[in-house]
């Protein structure tokens, strides 16, 4: 496969040119790989109306997923499910207010999208007491909350922060038979397409967007927006447009550029390289307390071995392990194949050297419906105050006032405060939170 991007690139550095246009660095060494970012130069093309090295990239990316179209976004994720959202609702309401049915653990930048678009939101809550981070939802309480709600377009995210995968072919089935689009955050997927064909464009999703970065070897902030082959003769000539909207007018090269080697990756190793990865994480799988449905993911539920998410972190910690989420039940390692044996040997160990102790009970943590009383819109755009989580209850909830990870709204913005929430703030280790202002 192909590099353009980075051939241009290093051909650029090559040529010694005198760099009379930005960036400011001119090509000179602060960090060591300024002579490769560059900006829209002669040749360059644009992300935003490409015609040559990135519209060849970006086809090479289509082809190696097999979507419909797959566009890049430098901006990670969170650009692209702004443009989702938007281009989601243009497929099925071309004009108006869209209405969109959500599964209730979607990321802060699902409820941001909402609120720039005017988008109602209908929320699907999970339907056995899950956690924060997963909304399990079969595919007949989706037919009947469509029926129920009439919506435009269905959300869900899968793979979830605790590596939950949705029943994405079953959701697509009964969206399609509704005759309305569903859009999947895939943000921590996008290997999933050489696992067994299991990325959501495989399974039948309109819309989906991949964290390149997050999975794959690729920097941070790059990330694809994909259109099937359905959705992209419906809305692709507005595709592009809606990631402008959204995104800066100075995308990083360097950021693309690295989806670009990514390319040659996916197209040559990445497979045989992925399928080590799982063998590996099987393995490990079979002497730790794993809940993860995700085969290079590993939820380790601490609760099991008789330790708080935060104590077992704290051990993983003194070895060397840096977790990528913890909470007081869970503690979540991300492995990708650029992952080392020793870092299996370290995780392993760690785990093995916790001394026995009884396993604990689980509080409860599962989101519980709130009154909305302003829309995400009216209540994002109106003035904020913080104020202590102990003096919010029955306040407005401004911003969501969720760090990441995992940035899963406990209130949604326009939503009251209620007991449950402040109970859940503080199992979250959340002091403050961003209240609409009186
Ligand atoms: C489920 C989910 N969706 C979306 C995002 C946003 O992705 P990005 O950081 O690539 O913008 C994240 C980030 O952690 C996430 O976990």
């Amino acid at each position: 496969m192909n590099t353009p991007i980075c051939d241009f690139c290093e051909g650029y550095r090559k040529a010694h040119v005198s760099r009379l246009h930005m960036p400011g660095h001119k090509g000179q060494f602060f960090l060591g790989f300024e002579d490769l970012d560059i900006t829209e130069v002669s040749g360059a093309d644009e992300l935003y109306a490409p015609e040559g090295i990135i519209a060849q990239s970006e086809k090479n990316a289509t082809a190696l997923f097999g979507s419909g179209r797959t566009l890049y976004s430098t901006e990670g994720s969170s650009q692209c499910i702004r443009a989702m959202v938007k281009l989601g609702l243009t497929l099925s309401k071309p004009a108006g207010r869209g209405k969109i049915l959500a599964a209730r653990n979607a990321h802060k930048a699902f409820l941001y999208a909402c609120a720039l678009v005017d988008a109602e939101i209908v929320w699907l809550y999970p339907q056995s007491g899950m956690d924060l981070c997963s909304c399990p939802v079969t595919p007949q309480a989706l037919r009947e909350a469509i029926a129920a709600h009439r919506p435009d377009a269905v959300y869900i995210t899968s793979p979830d922060y605790l590596g939950q995968l949705a029943d994405v072919a079953g959701m697509a089935k009964v969206c399609h038979e509704a005759g309305i689009p569903l859009l999947v955050d895939n943000a921590h997927g996008a290997y999933l397409h050489w696992y067994n064909r299991q990325h959501p464009m495989d399974l039948g999703a309109d819309l989906c967007c991949d964290s390149a970065h997050k999975t794959l070897p690729v920097l941070t902030g790059g990330a694809y927006l994909h259109l099937s082959p359905t959705a992209n003769a419906a809305i692709g000539a507005e595709a592009k447009a809606a990631m402008e909207l959204f995104g800066s007018t100075s995308p990083s090269y360097l950021i693309l550029q690295s989806l670009d080697r990514c390319n040659a990756y996916l197209g040559n190793g990445f497979s045989e390289d992925l399928n080590c990865c799982a063998r590996r994480i099987a393995a490990l799988r079979k002497r730790i307390p794993d809940v993860s449905q995700e085969p290079v993911k590993v939820t380790l539920d601490c609760h099991c071995l008789g330790y708080t998410g935060p104590e077992a972190a704290a051990a993983l910690r003194s070895c060397l392990c840096e977790p990528e989420f913890v909470d007081s039940r869970y503690v979540v390692c991300m492995f990708s194949p650029q992952n080392q044996e020793a870092d299996y040997i370290r995780l392993e160990q760690a785990i093995a050297a916790l001394p026995h102790k009884e396993p604990l009970c689980a509080l409860p943590s599962a989101v519980t419906p709130s009154p909305a009383v302003m829309t995400p819109r009216q209540a994002i755009f109106s003035s904020h105050e913080t104020i202590p989580v102990t003096q919010a209850l029955g306040r407005i909830c401004g911003s969501p006032t969720v760090s990441c990870p995992p940035a899963i709204p406990i209130t949604v913005s326009g939503e009251i405060i209620t007991a449950e929430a402040v109970a859940l703030y503080q199992k979250y280790g959340i002091h403050t939170v961003s209240v609409v202002k009186r």
